[in-house]
C-alpha cells in the first residue's frame, strides 16, 4: 500500500542550537517544507534580531538539496514589549509568540508568572493578528501533574479568550478531551496541535515494564480516555487541529538520568508515527488535511507544492543517533515503524 499527500508542515519543532541543531535539523528538513520553531533556547528568543540571527543559523544547518523553511518565534517574558509585537508583526520570518507559564517545562524560568502583565502586548497581537502559541499548564505545584492542561484552561485560557476574542491562538499539544473539547468550543481564531505520541501512547507508556524516560515529555501523557479524544480530534477532518510533533531532543545522558528532562525526539519519523495512528483509526483519507492542509490555512500561509509518497513498509528505528557530543533515542529507538517515507 502507498499514500501520497501534499508535502506536510510541523507547526511546533524545538531545534536547539548549534551542534545539538546541526544534528537534528535534517531530520525535520527531510520530510517538512516549514516547522514553527520554538524558542526556549538558553538564552531564550526575546527580539526579532535574535530570532532572525538564529533563522540564519537553522537555515545553514540544512543540507543541500533540501528545502526547508524555519517559521520563526519570539518567546513572550514579561518584559516583552509593544514595540517589538510591532515589529515582529511585520516581519515576514516571524509567525507567532510563544506564552511559557514561568516553571512550566523545560526553559521556562524566562516564562509568565502573571498574565496581567503581559495584557497590552496581548492586545496589541489581537489587534496585528500575531498568533499566541500557548503552553497550557498551570505550574501551581499543588495541582496533579495529570490535571495541568484542564485547570489552566479553567483559571486562564478562558478568561484570555473572553477578554481577547479575535487573538490568534493556537493551543499546543494538546493532551486531554478538555483541551479538544475547549478547542472545539472557540471560533476559527483558536486552533490546537496534536503530538504523535499522544494519539499512540496513554500514560500506562510511561511505566511499560518499568520507568521509561523516552516516554516522559510535557504535557504528560494522560489516560486512554484522553488519547481517543485526541484521535478522534485529529481524524474528524476538522480544520482547527493540525499537526505539531514537539520533537524536543535531550542528550541520552539526561534524559536517563536521576530527574530526566521532559521531551520525545520525533522528527526522524514523524510523518511515519501519524500515518500509524490515522491508519489505526481507519482515516488514512484524513491525514492530508491534518498534516499538509490545516497548518497553512490557520497561520494563512500557502499550501505546499510538493508531494511525498509514504509506503507501507515495515523498518526498524536504530537505537540511537548521534548528538553532538552525547546521542540521540528517539521515538520507537529499536523497535518497528510500519510506514516508511521514501
Ligand atoms: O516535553 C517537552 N519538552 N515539553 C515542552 O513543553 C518543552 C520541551 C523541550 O523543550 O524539551
Ligand atoms: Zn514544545
Amino acid at each position: 500500500m502507498q499514500i501520497t499527500l501534499t508535502r506536510p508542515d510541523d507547526w511546533h519543532l524545538h531545534l536547539r542550537d548549534e551542534a545539538a541543531m546541526r544534528a537534528v535539523v535534517p531530520y525535520t528538513a527531510r520530510q517538512f517544507a516549514r516547522a514553527i520553531v520554538m524558542p526556549n533556547l538558553v538564552p531564550p528568543i526575546t527580539s526579532v534580531d535574535q530570532a532572525l540571527r538564529y533563522r540564519q543559523r537553522i537555515v545553514e544547518a540544512v543540507p543541500t538539496g533540501l528545502s526547508f523553511e524555519p517559521l520563526m518565534t519570539l518567546y513572550l517574558t514579561e518584559s516583552l514589549s509593544v514595540t517589538e509585537i510591532e515589529k515582529a508583526a511585520l516581519d515576514p520570518h516571524i509567525h507567532g509568540v510563544k506564552l511559557y507559564p514561568a516553571g512550566a517545562t523545560t526553559n521556562s524560568d524566562s516564562g509568565v508568572r502573571d498574565v496581567q502583565a503581559v495584557l497590552p502586548v496581548l492586545e496589541k497581537m489581537e489587534e496585528l493578528g500575531l498568533p499566541l502559541l500557548v503552553h497550557g499548564e498551570v505550574t501551581n505545584p499543588e495541582v496533579d501533574v495529570f490535571d495541568r492542561e484542564s485547570v489552566f484552561i479553567e483559571k486562564t485560557l478562558n478568561g484570555l479568550i473572553t477578554r481577547f476574542p479575535k487573538l490568534k491562538l493556537v493551543l499546543e499539544h494538546i493532551t486531554t478531551k478538555e483541551g479538544v473539547d475547549w478547542v472545539l468550543a472557540q471560533t476559527e481564531n483558536v486552533g490546537g496541535t496534536i503530538t504523535p505520541q499522544h494519539l499512540l501512547l496513554n500514560r500506562n507508556a510511561l511505566f511499560q515494564g518499568g520507568m521509561r524516560p523516552h516516554h516522559y515529555c510535557l504535557p504528560v501523557l494522560k489516560r486512554e480516555v484522553h488519547r481517543e479524544a485526541l484521535v478522534k480530534a485529529a481524524t474528524s477532518g476538522n480544520s482547527r487541529f493540525f499537526l505539531g510533533t514537539d520533537s524536543a531532543p535531550h542528550a541520552q545522558s539526561r534524559k536517563e538520568n536521576a530527574c530526566g528532562c521532559a521531551g520525545i525526539f520525533s522528527a526522524h519519523a514523524a510523518i511515519e508515527l501519524y500515518a500509524e495512528a490515522f491508519e489505526q483509526a481507519n482515516a488514512l483519507d484524513r491525514l492530508e488535511g491534518f498534516a499538509s492542509l490545516h497548518g497553512p490555512q490557520f497561520y494563512g500561509l500557502p499550501v505546499n507544492k510538493e508531494k511525498i509518497t509514504l509506503n507501507k513498509r515495515d523498518w526498524t528505528v536504530d537505537s540511537s543517533y548521534p548528538f553532538g557530543d552525547d546521542r540521540l533515542v528517539p521515538f520507537r529507538a529499536g523497535e518497528t515503524i510500519h510506514w516508511k517515507l521514501e
